[in-house]
């Protein structure tokens, strides 16, 4: 049919259609702006890793640290693959010009982002292995999701804000200084793409129907519960860097937290009761990954107080079956999920 030009064609002729309300228009403005300041702002990977590397004198490091920074940084290498394969796929799904022109933006950045992990392994050197299951089953679930919606939640929102609390985390541990300094220009790029999530999404979301948004926040809770079990797989490495994994895990959550409220921000409204569940879904599990050491306090009685947290975490925002008695203030008050998304 192609032949004849009856067919369909896989060029979408109505992309110019106008921006239904200034709203619209105004998010379409922000999108594109993130095509050209990603060009502006473009950086020569090979360039500014050789700039480092000599600036540096090459990479120096005992082999446990160089094993421990090669075992973390090949996780975000192949992350950054997804990533240039997921914001791929967007720029071909998206139709209107602005959210095709931001994902082929970041496109180009994921791939400079690949190449620079890439090359950055090889000089350590680190050959890197395939990825763990809990990875795995973050990344895996996002590139293979054919909703753009989740695609969308899932990479601008979930593992951007993932990368960048790790990217941070490792930069401020000092562990190596070509790679503390490689980060910051991953970490710009990344907040760029951040923003793709929060300008595309806001009026995509409009149309939900309930059960749609309850899709969605099992996607959020699926992808949640994976990215905490890969923090809990790099745990030991993290520690022979000197990071606190206890300390990423909050860093993350807030992250999120921040995340979210700009997308909420955008949105005007939302569902509290949903998001909250999820929110506190998020936190218990932290809790029961990631529970808060007490000097001098056995393994099991640690354990057994972030059971209680959790429990406690889970419960809050159901008042009807909590009795008063069971909730310590100060315990609720080291919770870092209060400000988890908006709950
Ligand atoms: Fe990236
Ligand atoms: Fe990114």
């Amino acid at each position: 049919m192609y032949l004849a030009g009856l067919g369909k064609s896989p060029l979408p002729f109505d992309m110019f259609a106008l921006a239904g309300d200034a709203e619209l228009a105004r998010r379409q403005d922000k999108l594109t702006s993130i095509y050209h300041r990603g060009q502006a702002l473009v950086w020569d990977g090979q360039a500014v890793l050789a700039e480092l590397l000599a600036k540096h004198g090459g990479i120096r490091l005992e082999p446990a640290q160089r094993n421990a920074i090669g075992q973390i940084m090949q996780v975000l290498m192949w992350g950054e693959l997804a990533a240039w394969k997921i914001a791929s796929q967007l720029a071909d799904t998206f139709v209107p010009l602005a959210p095709k022109l931001a994902a082929t933006s970041q496109a180009h950045d994921e791939a400079r982002h690949f190449y620079v992990l890439h090359d950055y392994l090889q000089a350590l050197p680190f050959t890197p292995q395939p990825l763990n299951r809990q990875t795995r089953l973050l990344l895996d679930g996002v590139l293979l999701t054919d909703n753009p919606l989740h695609k969308v939640m899932g990479m601008q929102l979930m593992i951007e804000a993932l990368a960048l609390t790790i990217f941070q985390a490792i930069r401020e541990s000092q562990a190596e200084p070509v790679l503390c300094e490689l980060l910051r220009y991953f970490e710009k790029d990344e907040a760029r793409h951040v923003g793709l999530g929060v300008q595309y999404l806001p009026t995509q979301m409009k149309g939900l129907s309930r059960w749609q948004e309850r899709r969605m926040i099992a996607f959020q809770v699926q992808l949640l519960a994976a990215a905490l079990l890969e923090l809990k797989a790099l745990e030991p490495h993290m520690r022979l860097l000197g990071i606190d994994p206890r300390t990423v895990y909050l860093l993350g959550t807030a992250k999120q937290a921040l995340v979210f409220e700009m997308l909420w921000k955008e949105q005007g409204t939302t569902d509290q009761e949903e998001e909250s569940l999820a929110s506190r879904l998020l936190t218990a599990t932290g809790e029961l990954l990631f529970p808060e050491p007490q000097p001098g306090q056995s393994a099991v009685r640690r354990y057994y107080r972030a059971a209680t947290l959790a429990l406690q975490t889970l419960r809050r925002g159901m008042p009807e079956n909590v009795p008063a008695s069971s909730i310590d203030p100060e315990s609720e008050a080291q919770l870092p999920s209060a400000a988890v998304w908006r709950s």
